[in-house]
Order: C-alpha cells, then structure tokens, then sequence
C-alpha cells in the first residue's frame, strides 16, 4: 500500500515548484474578543464556555446599559454575549454540579467607584447557579444565572476559594480569604464548607489552611479515587477523609516550592487509568522565596520556580517522596491542561514576579510579575524523569497571559486562552509605559489533529451509569493506524488563577469493533473514580482525537447522590 506521504513526496519531486506540503503542527489562533477580561472560564455545553471577570469597567454591556462582568462566548461563532449577575464574581471559582447545574462560588465587595455602572452586589458569599444549558440550538438562548443571597449563600464570605466536585456530586468549598487583602492571606477563612450543605452549614476548621498561611490562596484540591481529597497549598500537602473529617499530612513540596496564591504555581491530577486508577499529582512552578519575606522586599523581577514536583498517592509513592524535574524555565502563574491523549500541556505565565495586581516593592507597571512567557510546553507522563518535555514543535504567540487569565480544553479539541489583567480595572497602557494592559483577545491554541481528519462518534448516550459496557459508533479517517485507542472522559475543570478545579482525566478500557465502526466502552467503576456530572467522551486513534461528546455520567440526580458501582479493591 502506498501511503499518503509516499504519494506527496513524489509529488513534490515531479513538480519541484509547488511548495512543500506543510504537516499538521500546533497553531495559535485569534478567535475575537471577549467584551470582558476571561478572568475564569467554564465550558458549560458542547458549544459554550462562560468567562467572569470583576465588576468594573468592561466594555460589554448587558441589555439594561449596565457594565457586563459575565459573558457566554460561544465556540462556533467566537461571539461574546452579556451574562446578567447581581454579585462581584472576582476572583471566583466553581465546577459543575451532578446535575449537571454550574455554580460560581465566592467573589468579592465591588469597587465602589464602579457601582454607578456595574449595580453589583458583594459577592463574597455568592453562589452563582447557571443550566443546564439545555438550548436546542446551542446558542445559549434562555440560559442565566440564578442568584438569590437572601436564601442561597455560602456559611463565610470568601474570595479566592477553592472548589471540586466530590464522590457524591456537591461540591467542597475551601478556604479563602474575608476582605480584600494586597497580597499575603492576612484575613484567613481556615476551614471547609459544602454546596449543597453539610454538617447543618457548620464549616470544618482545617489546621492544613491554618498551617500553609500566608500563602495558601486558591488551595490545589483533587477529589482522589476512592473519595479522599487532596490538597496543596504552599508548601504543604494532605489527604483530607471527608467521611471521616480527618487530615492526614502528606510530605511538603521539595525545596521550598510553593505553588498557591500569591505564588502561583499550578498543579495538576495526572490522568487515571484502569484497573488500579493510580492517583498523581504535578505541580509546576510558582516560586521558591520564602513566604516570610516581606512584601516590599519582593520584586517582579525576582526568578519564578521551573520545579515540577510529582507525587504517587500510593503507601509506597508518599514513602518514596515527591519526585523533582524542571521545565525549560521557571514559570509563575502557569497553567496545566491534561490533553485527552493523556499528554499536559504547560501553558501561560511569567518567568519573573508573583500574581496579584501593584502589591510588592518593585512591580513593573501595575504588574507584580514580568517577562510573560508565549511558548507552551508539552508534557509527557508516560516517558522517562529528564525527559517528559519539550518545546520542540509547540508555538509562540505575542499575547501576554499573565494574572488574571483563563484557559481550558474545549469540546471541539483545542484549548480556549482568554484574559490577562495584571491591573486593578480595564485598563490600557500606552506604548512605552511599564506594564501590560487588560487583554480581551480571545486565542485557541490548535493541535495538529485540528488541521488533520479526524475520528467521529455516533450515536453517544446523552447518560451513562457506572461500571456499564456502552457502544458507540466510531468512523476512522482511512489511513489511521489503529493499534492505539484512547478513550478519555473528561470534566474540563473551571479555570481560575492557575489552577482548573475538577480537572480530570479517567482513561476507559474500549475494543474496537472487527468492522471497525464501533467501540464498546466500559466506564468508570463507581462514582468515586469520576464524580457524577457532565463530563466529554473524547477518542484518541493514533495521532488523531475526536471531538468531545457531551455525557451525563450517573443520573443527573440534584447532590448528594448515593455510591453507585462496584468499590475498588482497598477502598
Ligand atoms: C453615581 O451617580 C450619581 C447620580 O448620577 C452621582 O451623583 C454620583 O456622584 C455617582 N457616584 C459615583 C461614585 O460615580
Ligand atoms: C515549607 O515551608 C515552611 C514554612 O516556610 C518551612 O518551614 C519548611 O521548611 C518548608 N518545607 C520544605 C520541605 O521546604
Ligand atoms: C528587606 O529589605 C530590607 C531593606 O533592603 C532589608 O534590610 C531586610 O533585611 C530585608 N528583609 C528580608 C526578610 O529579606
Ligand atoms: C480604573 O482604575 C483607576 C486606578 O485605580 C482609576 O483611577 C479609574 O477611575 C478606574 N476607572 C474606572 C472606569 O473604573
Ligand atoms: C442542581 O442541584 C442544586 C443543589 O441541590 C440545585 O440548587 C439546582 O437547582 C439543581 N439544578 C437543577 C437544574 O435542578
């Protein structure tokens, strides 16, 4: 059999004029503007994302002549349209519900300079519910967010809050701070909280939040395959039960690595794969000052982490200790995106500074971080320590993505980038001036497989129970060898200051068909190893990934739902 590439090359001898066949390669793409700073990203449906900034002074408008601090961007027409709010979603995050409902959780008191134009509401103890987002026509037509503070509030007021999706469908709520506060956690919330409730709306006092001050903004949380959490802030890391309300110490990150805000680094749940659904953390970046260093005497010129520090969350992998590797440079404020073919894609990000907004000794322009990093690294799990990554093949762009930017998967492959603002409200620095301005270009960054053809799903159920055999039909581009099948089912996470809270990657076992045009697929075992929710099913064929097809995983039941499936051996 001839190949295709045989047939270009010859091609390409008998006519030496034509120009040489460019291969698929890894593209930045402009997709538009955002009308408001994507300071956090959800994608909410097959063809929308959700970006929230603060409220302030964004160019878009909602229908009333108020100032936007929400939009839906849609991923067909690259079009942003005004979300009304009522609470200040800055510095936010959230995830999505079992039943599939998004919730935006936290925020913060709005500028009062601003309230003429925006009407927001303090949003510290703000829950923002929007969808399912159910629009036949995939616009978003109809869908809003639901507020109502007077009956619908979290415990504590808190900005820069974690949140993860856990075993029962809710979500866990962590830390955060009070008041608005520069830069260091100075007003502490030490303790965890549920939506929907637990404990009667009692929050639990963590001695973790306690102890990883005052560097333990936006903590790294990971809902762990049999239903424990992990945790990550600072230096410090635990396994927390949330059955049993116990913290159990894990060991610190190596060399002082500190990874969460105003450090930034990011961490990632490496992809879980049957049968054993082995647990690892990544976490990459931030710095390795000391977190006592006072706040004048940091600089934005001051060299960003480059360590990637790795965990296996088995008795013998925590015994062993976390496993160091450096990425081509230090990076603060990076971002992790698992990519369904099981790869990490390192993306964003400053060689220098810290995150937040004119708060250190030195500060280049309103920036308390500089020289933006424009080219990605592709990282690999699977290949030997020294040799997971490279840059080799992967794009620059000139777009600054620094504090206050987004980036998740999208369902069509690619990876969405919106925001940058390292500056208290929309700003624009002229040319000359120190600093960077509020960035609202939108950019994909495309995998190869987005130029090449790629494998197409059928016949998807729109629900899947767990520990169930499902078939779909499968149509694979002629030529694509298929001794490589990867099946991924994938919550895309919510974006939020360097960290995709319920990011997750669970691979599924699958045998192709002998004609080739179905995949019978089993799923996870029980709702531990994938919490119930929303998530994509993306297919990988050799080089080649599908585009992600949208299921409920469980019933789509309100939280908290029951254990469904068989347990896990240890569990
Ligand atoms: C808000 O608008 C009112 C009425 O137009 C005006 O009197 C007030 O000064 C404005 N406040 C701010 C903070 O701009
Ligand atoms: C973690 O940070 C704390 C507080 O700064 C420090 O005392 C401790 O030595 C650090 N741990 C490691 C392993 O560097
Ligand atoms: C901070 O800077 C001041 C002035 O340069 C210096 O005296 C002090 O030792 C520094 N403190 C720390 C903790 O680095
Ligand atoms: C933006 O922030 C600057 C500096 O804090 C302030 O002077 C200006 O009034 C703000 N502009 C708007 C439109 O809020
Ligand atoms: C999903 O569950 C949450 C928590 O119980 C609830 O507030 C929300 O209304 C539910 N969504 C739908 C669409 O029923």
């Amino acid at each position: 059999m001839i190949r295709l590439g045989s047939l270009l090359s010859l091609a390409y001898l008998l006519f030496p004029g034509a120009a040489a066949p460019s291969a698929p390669q890894w593209k930045f793409v402009e997709k538009g503007n955002s009308g408001i700073v994507g300071l956090e990203a959800i994608v909410v449906s097959p063809t929308l994302a959700i970006f929230f900034d603060r409220a302030t002074n964004d160019p878009l408008r909602t229908p009333d002549g108020k100032v936007a601090w929400g939009a839906l961007w849609n991923l067909e027409t690259n079009k942003a349209t005004p979300l009304k709010l009522k609470t200040d979603s800055f510095c936010a995050s959230g995830a999505l519900l079992s039943n599939g409902t998004m919730v935006s959780v936290g925020g913060n008191i709005p500028a009062a300079a601003d309230l003429n134009q925006t009407g927001a509401a303090d949003g510290r103890m703000g829950l923002r519910l929007f969808g399912p987002c159910l629009d036949p026509n995939g616009v978003g037509e109809g869908c809003t967010v639901f507020e109502d503070l007077d009956n619908l509030k979290l415990a504590e007021t808190r900005w820069y809050t974690s949140t993860a999706r856990i075993f029962d469908g809710s979500l866990m709520i962590v830390g955060g701070i009070h008041e608005s506060t520069p830069f260091y956690n100075t007003d502490p919330v030490n303790n965890f909280e549920f939506f929907p409730k637990k404990d009667g709306g009692v929050p639990r006092p963590s001695a973790f939040l306690e102890r990883s001050l005052p560097v333990n903004l936006f903590p790294r949380v990971f809902a762990l395959p049999d239903g424990k959490v992990f945790m990550l802030a600072n230096n410090q890391t635990i396994i927390y039960d949330v059955e049993r309300k116990t913290e159990t110490r894990l060991p610190d990150l190596p060399n002082g690595q500190r990874v969460s805000n105003p450090f930034d680094g990011t961490a990632a749940m490496l992809p879980l794969s049957p049968p054993l659904y082995i647990p690892e953390i990544l976490a990459c970046g931030g710095s390795q000052v000391s977190d006592t260093t006072p706040v004048e005497n940091l600089s934005s010129q001051d060299p960003a982490s480059s360590q990637c520090s790795r965990l296996t969350l088995t008795p013998a992998g925590i015994a062993k200790g976390w496993t160091v590797e450096h990425m081509p440079q230090g990076r603060m404020m990076p971002e992790m995106i698992l990519l369904p073919n099981g790869q990490v894609l390192i993306t964003n990000g400053a060689l220098t500074g810290y995150a937040a907004v004119a708060s250190i000794g030195v500060t280049t322009g309103n920036s308390n971080a500089d020289h933006p990093i424009f080219t990605p690294i592709l990282y690999t799990p699977s290949a030997s320590l020294g040799s997971r990554m490279t840059q080799k093949g992967l794009p620059t762009t000139d777009i600054a993505r620094l504090y206050h930017s987004s980036v998740t998967l999208t369902p069509q492959g690619n990876i969405l980038m919106a925001g940058s603002n390292p500056n208290g409200n929309v700003t624009i620095v002229p040319p000359g001036q120190p600093g960077f301005s509020s960035e609202l270009r939108v950019q994909t960054l495309d995998p190869p497989f987005m130029s090449m053809a790629r494998p197409t799903l059928s016949n998807v159920p729109s629900k899947i129970g767990f520990n169930q055999r499902f078939t779909v039909g499968i149509d694979i581009p002629a030529g694509v060898s298929t001794s490589s099948i990867k099946v991924a089912l994938m919550d895309l996470g919510f974006s939020s200051h360097a960290f995709h809270s319920s990011s997750r990657l669970v691979f599924m076992d699958a045998v192709l068909s002998p004609n080739k045009r179905s995949l019978t697929i089993q799923s996870p075992p029980n709702n531990r190893v994938y919490p119930p929710g929303p998530a994509y099913i993306f297919v990988t064929v050799g080089e080649t990934t599908s585009t992600g097809a949208h299921v409920m995983v469980g019933s789509g039941a309100n939280p908290p739902v029951p254990d469904q499936g068989i347990r896990l051996a240890g569990q």
